[in-house]
């Protein structure tokens, strides 16, 4: 079985991505997050409501399809008809035709979470090269608090210390024990938020 070390991904942070499966006749991609405990199992929390929850349910196949082009994305949710197809291999699933890298998939468990469900799946197929690292916000997010950390005027500035904690959890969440969440932290007791 193909693990996930090649991705250089680190275990328990959350990755961005786009996961393409398929209704009857029709292909189906959206955003997702993704993330991987053992680098061997992928696992996603995924809205129930949503149609690619519905489409894994019933085929127990998808891919998910990584890319650092955020058009990829933006077309994923808003221009869904203008995605490029292609086959997969291992999978009876179409993949995104530009993505860098494709994981083809097959649903092992299903954990109920209430509006979400956890999704386990395993990789029975991956090919293609990343440009650069998977997505995961952790990054831009601590840079962003980096920016604000200078505005003039944010001892007495609400909304934008309640920017910086918000940022801070998501990173926590995305990037846990990684040096943005400590250097995150640090920066907090700099403002005394902590
Ligand atoms: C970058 C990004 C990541 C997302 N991650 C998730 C996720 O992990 N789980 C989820 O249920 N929705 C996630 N979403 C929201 C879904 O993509 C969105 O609800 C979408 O409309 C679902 O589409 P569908 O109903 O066609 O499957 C994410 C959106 C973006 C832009």
């Amino acid at each position: 079985m193909p693990d996930l070390t090649t991705l250089g991904l680190y275990s328990g942070w959350i990755y961005e991505a786009i996961a393409s499966s398929q209704k009857g006749r029709f292909n189906h991609a959206a955003p997702v997050g993704f993330s991987t405990k053992d680098q061997a199992f992928c696992e996603l929390v995924i809205f129930k409501s949503s149609q690619t929850w519905q489409n894994i349910q019933s085929i127990g196949e998808f891919a998910l399809n990584l890319t650092c082009d955020l058009k990829l994305f933006e077309k994923a949710l808003h221009a869904k008809d203008e995605l490029d197809y292609v086959k997969a291999e291992a999978v009876s699933v179409p993949v995104l035709k530009d993505a860098d890298c494709v994981l083809e998939l097959e649903l092992v468990d299903t954990l109920d979470q209430g509006d979400r469900g956890k999704l386990v799946a395993w990789p029975k197929r991956i090919y293609g090269k990343l440009k650069s690292p998977p997505l995961n916000r952790a990054q831009t997010l601590y840079l962003e608090n980096l920016i604000m950390e200078t505005r003039v005027g944010l001892k007495n500035n609400r909304e934008l210390k309640s920017r910086i904690l918000e940022n801070h959890r998501v990173i926590a969440k995305v990037a846990p024990d990684s040096d943005y969440q400590s250097m995150s932290r640090a920066l907090l007791n700099r403002l005394g938020l902590s």
